[in-house]
């Protein structure tokens, strides 16, 4: 493999594409690998188009948009992160106020907020016509058995979120990230999401969670999921891509490794085809990204590239073939 020293650069899911004219002009500025993937991660909380990240996404069974976020920086191993946080709509730039001003890494929830309104961010709608719609579609409506998650029984319960993994497609799961590697060599890695559509209230996925969905180590590259965070969670995913650097591996088996360890696990709700994803770079700013799905791509952009290029992931699907 090349060690071709490569600065100046982003990869993240395909989603992350709306951002990267932002945090291109960011690195051809001199800026920093935080404030380019801030910037980047911005963009995409702020497309209404996207159901999985920010203003737009899908709300939880109650019909209120919770999101996540989380940043890491490579150069320090500083972090921030916030779960749960309701009429914020930028969550990414909250958890960075966390990990520059607090002596913390994650908030959720009201403390979120009121964090949040205490250093000026403005609160705002994030329910849009279309996701509430989606969200009456399936909870409301036709759907009239789901009316059983109200109850505070753990079996209705259950059944309900059996009932929701089979309503789930691929905007459900959608969340964006993205890991930038600066002119200076600095890397960062940012993550967002609204979670799982219709998740239960205070349900936290990988993306808040340092480790499981994001990580970031100068001294040896990054790594960011995107799917089941669950499974990500169980797995510490982001860290262990990271870990398998440290110890030598490649990139491509870094993630391959990571990839294979989630066949460990015993999870019914898993049957997906495109069940989890993972974008990585390693120290010398070489990206690669792999899928439970051939189908999944990533894209990628350096600082002399006029515009992102989009690539197939590698693919190592959950069972074996
Ligand atoms: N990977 C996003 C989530 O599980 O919430």
């Amino acid at each position: 493999m090349s060690h071709q020293d490569i600065r100046g650069v982003i990869v993240g899911s395909a989603n992350a594409r709306v951002g990267f004219p932002a945090a291109i002009e960011i690195l051809r500025a001199g800026g920093s690998a935080i404030d380019a993937a801030v910037a980047a991660v911005r963009a995409v909380e702020d497309d209404l188009d996207d159901q999985g990240v920010g203003t737009g996404g899908i709300p939880n069974i109650l019909g209120q948009v919770e999101l996540d976020a989380s940043i890491m920086d490579g150069r320090t191993l500083a972090a921030g992160a916030v779960g749960a946080v309701k009429r914020y709509p930028h969550p990414i730039e909250i958890a960075r106020k966390v990990m520059e001003v607090t002596p913390h890494v994650m908030l959720v929830g009201e403390g979120a907020e009121l964090f949040a309104r205490y250093h000026g961010f403005e609160p705002a709608d994030l329910l849009t016509p279309e996701a509430e719609q989606a969200w009456r579609a399936v909870v409301g409506g036709e759907a009239t058995t789901r009316s059983s998650v109200y109850e505070d029984s753990y079996q209705l319960y259950m059944q309900a979120v059996k009932d929701w993994v089979k309503l789930l497609h691929k905007e459900i799961f959608g969340t964006t990230n993205v890991i930038v590697r600066d002119l200076n060599g600095d890397i960062a890695c940012a993550v967002s999401t609204s979670g799982w559509g219709f998740k239960w209230p205070g349900r936290l996925g990988d993306s808040p969670i340092i480790g499981a969905g994001n990580y970031a180590d100068n001294r040896y590259g990054a790594a960011a999921c995107t799917g089941r965070g669950e499974m990500a969670i169980r797995c510490a995913s982001a860290h262990s891509v990271v870990m398998y650097l440290r110890h030598g591996l490649s990139l491509e088996e870094a993630l391959r490794q990571a990839m294979l360890d989630l066949r460990q696990l015993d999870d019914p709700f898993a049957e997906r085809h495109n069940v989890m994803n993972i974008v990585a770079m390693d120290r010398h700013g070489q990206v690669l990204a792999a899928s439970t799905s051939s189908e999944a791509t990533y894209v990628v952009q350096t600082v002399e590239m006029e515009t992102y290029e989009e690539r197939p992931r590698l693919h190592v699907p959950l069972h074996e073939v």
